[in-house]
């Protein structure tokens, strides 16, 4: 043999061996499926070992029903910078409300870099959590079911949340961020169950997702920036919001917002940005809301910088949040009331706006548009929207 194909031989034996990805499956570590005995430890265990090497490792959740209490991952000890979590089944939460309690949420995920979800159903059982709320009965706060806390490099991809207790999936202090074809799913009169919630992130995409809810589609917090959010179907729910922002005295700015291409049915607001009215110094800057599709939506454009929900902890304050820079851009449909654009601004820091194309009707008329404290353009709309 000449050592020209030796060193082929090793060659070939090498890349195959580095780009094979160890499976490992959580039935191995202990998992039932059924839905009735705990697999938290076997997650956890399989992460254990997807961490301890440095190879790209697979960690795989099979079809069944797989009870998890909280679940937390770590990356402060994990040596792996790729992991992928597939799962072709469901995990449930316990249907007991008092048992993850307040906890602040079931599976969560800190430090971490370069994990990606692909697949799977989040049964957060909600619904006795929301029934208890809703009777004004004195119940836990519910958990998040899916969060990424200070992390970087992910993904979840094809992953649906069904009923979680609070919000389904939140996003905080993370960079590079990539989440695509997400099914949302829950009652539309179900208290604080946000879709997907930013905060503190930059470089987040929402891609071809569909969102039903009882709260917002999509909401984002203080300290996002370089979002691009597109190709989404929101209704039931309360629309896609920029806020609240706000409740800080000082809090970081949103910035470079891009939401397009998004149909709202039946929902409470369409494109919202929304700042209480306290006097909190911070600002709201290049915002693009484009090709935007309302049906039946009671607030399809706002900008409510007076919000202070029973007129407690703001009294006679208005927001210091400068809004600027933001860009309406073909939004065409109907809207469920006569005010179809509202755009109330502070007159502190009155609001910067463009609107383009924006033509709304309530019952086959052209919406009408109330504005204060707003300077900017219009082109290219109807009469009725004169205020600017
Ligand atoms: C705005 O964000 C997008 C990603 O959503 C990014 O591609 C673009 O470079 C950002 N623009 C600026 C000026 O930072």
């Amino acid at each position: 043999m000449s050592s020209l194909y030796l060193i082929l031989i090793f060659f070939l034996l090498n890349s195959s061996t580095s780009s094979a990805m160890i499976t490992y499956n959580i039935l191995r570590f202990g998992a039932k499926s059924g839905g009735q005995s705990d697999s938290s430890k076997a997650l956890l265990k399989a992460w254990g070992a997807a961490c301890a090497t440095t190879k790209p490792a697979t960690i795989y959740v099979p079809p069944g029903r797989f009870l998890l209490k909280n679940v937390y991952f770590y990356g402060e000890h994990c040596r792996n910078g790729a992991i992928t979590i597939r799962v072709d089944g469901t995990l449930v939460a316990p249907s007991d409300y008092n048992v993850l309690g307040s906890s602040g949420n079931w599976i969560k995920f800190e430090r971490v870099t370069g994990v990606s979800i692909y697949g799977g159903t989040l049964d957060g059982q909600g619904t006795s959590l929301w029934a208890c709320k809703t009777s004004g009965k004195k119940c836990p706060e519910g958990i998040t079911s899916l969060a990424f806390y200070n992390s970087n490099k992910i993904i979840i991809s094809g992953l649906a949340s069904l009923n979680s207790q609070m919000f389904h999936v939140v996003i905080d202090g993370c960079h590079n961020v990539k989440l695509d074809g997400i099914r949302v799913s829950a009652s539309g009169k179900s208290p604080n169950t946000d879709g997907i919630h930013l905060q503190s992130s930059s470089g987040v995409t929402v891609l071809s997702s569909h969102i039903s809810t009882g709260d917002d589609c999509i909401s984002m917090g203080p300290g996002n920036s370089n979002v691009w959010i597109e190709n989404i179907a929101c209704g039931p729910g309360h629309g896609i919001s920029i806020g609240s922002l706000g409740w800080e005295l000082q809090e970081p700015g949103v910035q470079n917002v891009t939401v397009k291409s998004v149909t709202f049915t039946g929902t409470e607001n369409g494109v919202r940005i929304k700042t209480w009215a306290r006097p909190t110094k911070g600002f709201v800057k290049d915002v693009l809301f484009q090709h935007i599709q309302m049906v039946d939506v009671q607030n399809p454009v706002i900008i409510d910088q007076n919000y202070c929900p029973g007129e407690k902890n703001c009294p006679h304050q208005v927001s210091d949040i400068k809004i600027s820079g933001v860009t309406y851009q073909d939004i065409h449909g109907t809207s469920a009331t006569e005010v179809g654009v509202k755009l109330e601004c502070s007159k502190a820091s009155p609001c910067g706006v463009k609107l383009e194309d924006v033509e709304l009707t309530y019952k086959s008329k052209p919406v009408e548009a109330v504005c204060t404290n707003v300077g900017g353009k219009l082109l290219a709309s109807s009469d009725n929207q004169r205020c600017l």
